[in-house]
């Protein structure tokens, strides 16, 4: 039957239907979560790869595009057919050696598919998805060919739409100060270029977090906005032209989407965990999750130097002033930064001058560590490159070495300078090539790192790093990051940190893993007195809303002086734990986080709020049954603000049991620290 002689009516309703239900292209393999929540289809659209995400059997995101472009090869685009499948299911749990949780279950269902060119070289490449209930991870697999010798990624087109309508809370890529920028909240069709992890919230109030898990040997993915809602990756740029070079078989890191119906779903998932590999460095018991002290405070706030002179921090008598402190009080670790030759000048410029393998004359590095160990005490170490990272990495054995023998085992790396700045001379005396904190070749550069202080029995706490994918699964030396504003930032304004910065970075930042943030300055006060915009209370709760297995106790002695009460949540409080649930919260408002101890009964809690003054409840259904708590209560005094009383605070306690309601106050700029103690 021709057009012109249907029934103008059938003609209508069947353009209607077009439009409504826009052809998709015919599913070539599919698989579902476990619980049959998310359902991923794929197909191919004239020799096109397209995936989608439904949750609920109603679209989350669109078909979006997969493949990629070569330096030295025709692109993986289009011409591809599916050439074939398989299926696989796991279930399984297992343990992290210190962590947010002791018990991490494992249930996913996976779909590998295997994509073949219709044209030339018929190159074949894989697709592999697992799908978890609370999300989804897939990655490229390339497998081994006589083609794939030598591949050299100039982009990867991997696209996510997202379909309905969103906000996202995000942070600028490609920028000079790398992760260290405050969050924007916009809707998602006002997002440029974003790192990960980016947090959207739909319309009809689904949680997504886009962000990647195993980042190895390969570039990291910035998210760039194309159109609308759809985003596409953007690899860090790599100074040789290519941003990915590998020989096949390879696979790519997991692209990943945590998806929740509460925003505390996202904090809670293991996804990116279960998408790591798993330990490779076996017994790690050497490792010890612990608070530590330190100059660090006095150098941002300018009273101190790193550099030598009549100001320098890191003297042997000032050293010993924060080993007796920390002895005194439990904690484990004394950071002292600015002991090495290389700060003298203006080390910014130049990396070049930092020698890792000795004190400057005023440190009596062996006496010292001597000194802390008699009183239980360690040293850690610190390594700033300022981004001269070749000549770091070729005093690294010989650097470590010392540390091992000194007792220090635990190091914080420092790659300060702007983006795209690291310095990086594959020959000594060869010519200096400029890398991309988040590039190939940092990822790996970190890497080895790890693995060099892993053999040495030295845990890693990079700053200015590239970010976190939850390599600590498989590296569990790779213990902490920076990669946010943290607390330095207080200390030199300019602008200091909002009072919605932790409630966004809970909810961002964190959902990486964890984060060296350095909390606990009760002083409030950065350089030349101006206010941190925080009270008392929120100062302490922040080390249980903020995880990381190492802890700084920031301020100085004498400040906690003057500030003993609230400085006795911080001698108590863990930093590890058996588990971890976020009760209530809202990015860039407010959250509410409890964490019980590892090897021990205790639970403790942290509330934070932004600008606004807040009343939350929390119901103590977590609790042991049959059990009495002491819960000793720090909190916001009346009348407390930030700006205005931010030292009204409150410190006491009350008998509670399982079932009761406690009614946290928080105030503006304000928050709640509190220890569920487990009497007999
Ligand atoms: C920046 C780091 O974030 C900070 O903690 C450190 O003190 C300085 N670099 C110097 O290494
Ligand atoms: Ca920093």
């Amino acid at each position: 039957m021709s057009l012109s002689r249907r029934p103008l009516t059938a003609l209508v309703s069947a353009l209607v239907l077009l439009t409504a239900h826009p052809a998709l292209a015919k599913t070539v393999a599919s698989v579902e979560s476990p619980d049959h929540s998310l359902r991923v289809e794929l197909d191919v659209d004239d020799g096109r790869i397209g995936y989608r995400v439904f949750r609920d059997d109603k679209p989350l995101i669109g078909t979006s595009r997969l493949g990629f472009l070569f330096q030295n090869a025709e692109q993986i685009q289009r011409n591809l057919a599916f050439t074939s499948q398989q299926t696989r299911s796991a279930d399984e749990t297992w343990e992290q050696p210190w962590g947010e949780r002791r018990v991490t279950r494992n249930h996913y269902n996976e779909l590998r598919t295997r994509f073949t060119e219709t044209i030339n070289a018929k190159r074949a490449i894989d697709v592999t998805f697992r799908v978890f209930d609370d999300g989804l991870g897939f990655r490229y697999e390339f497998p081994d060919q006589p083609s794939m010798k030598d591949v050299r990624i100039t982009e990867e087109l991997t696209e996510f739409d997202v379909v309905p309508n969103a906000t996202a809370w995000w942070i600028p890529a490609g920028e000079w100060n790398r992760y260290e920028y405050l969050y924007n909240r916009t809707p998602l069709r006002e997002v440029s270029q974003a790192h990960t992890p980016v947090t959207l919230k739909t319309d009809d109030g689904t949680y997504l977090s886009f962000h990647e898990a195993a980042l190895v040997d390969y570039s990291s993915m910035w998210l760039r906005r194309i159109e609308g809602q759809r985003l596409k990756a953007q690899l860090s740029p790599g100074s040789e032209g290519w941003k990915v070079r590998r020989t096949a078989p390879f696979t790519t890191p997991w692209r990943t989407i945590t998806i929740s119906d509460r925003a505390g779903g996202l904090v809670e998932s293991s996804l990116i965990l279960n998408l790591n590999e798993p330990n490779k460095l076996g017994d790690v018991s050497w490792f010890k999750p612990a608070k530590y002290v330190g100059v660090w405070w006095s150098l941002h706030l300018d009273e101190k130097t790193w550099a030598t002179g009549p100001k320098h921090g890191a003297t042997t008598e000032e050293t010993k002033r924060h080993i007796d402190f920390a002895a005194a009080h439990g904690f484990r670790g004394v950071l002292v930064e600015g002991w090495n030759p290389g700060w003298d000048g203006n080390w910014f410029a130049n990396g070049w001058d930092f020698d890792f393998t000795r004190a400057t004359p005023d440190f009596d590095i062996e006496g010292l560590s001597k000194y802390a160990a008699a009183k239980g005490v360690h040293l850690i170490g610190h390594h700033e490159t300022g981004c001269a990272v070749s000549h770091y990495e070729r005093q690294l054995p010989k650097a470590l070495d010392l540390d091992a023998r000194l007792g220090i085992d635990v190091v914080k790396t420092g790659y300060v300078c702007d983006a795209g700045q690291i310095e990086r001379q594959d020959v000594d005396g060869g010519p200096v090539l400029r890398e991309w904190h988040d590039g190939q070749w940092r990822a790996n550069h970190q890497l080895r790192v790890v693995q060099e202080a892993a053999k040495r029995h030295i845990a890693i706490v990079d700053h200015e790093p590239i970010k976190d994918t939850g390599l600590r699964r498989t590296y569990p030396n790779w213990i902490a990051r920076e990669g946010a504003r943290g607390m330095e930032y207080n200390a030199w304004g300019n602008p200091p940190n909002p009072p919605e910065h932790e409630a966004n970075l809970v909810f961002t930042r964190m959902l990486a893993g964890p984060f060296d943030f350095t909390p606990g300055v009760l002083s409030l006060k950065g350089r030349g007195g101006q206010p941190i915009q925080s009270t008392i209370a929120k100062q302490l709760a922040n080390y249980v809303v903020i995880y990381s297995p190492v802890q700084m106790a920031a301020d100085l002695p004498e400040h906690y002086a003057q500030h003993m009460n609230a400085f006795r949540f911080i001698e108590d409080v863990p930093t590890d734990w058996e588990d971890t649930k976020v009760i209530n919260g809202e990015p860039g408002d407010f959250v509410t986080v409890v964490r019980k101890q590892r090897g021990g009964n205790d639970w403790f809690v942290g509330s934070v709020t932004d600008e606004n003054a807040r009343t939350l409840t929390l119901p103590l259904d977590f609790l042991d049954a049959g059990r009495r708590y002491e819960a000793q209560i720090y909190r916001d005094g009346d009348g407390a603000d930030w700006k205005t009383s931010p030292f009204a605070f409150v410190v006491e306690t009350r008998s509670v049991k399982r079932g009761d309601v406690l009614t946290l106050k928080l105030a503006p700029g304000g928050g709640e620290a509190i220890r569920l103690k487990a009497l007999r």
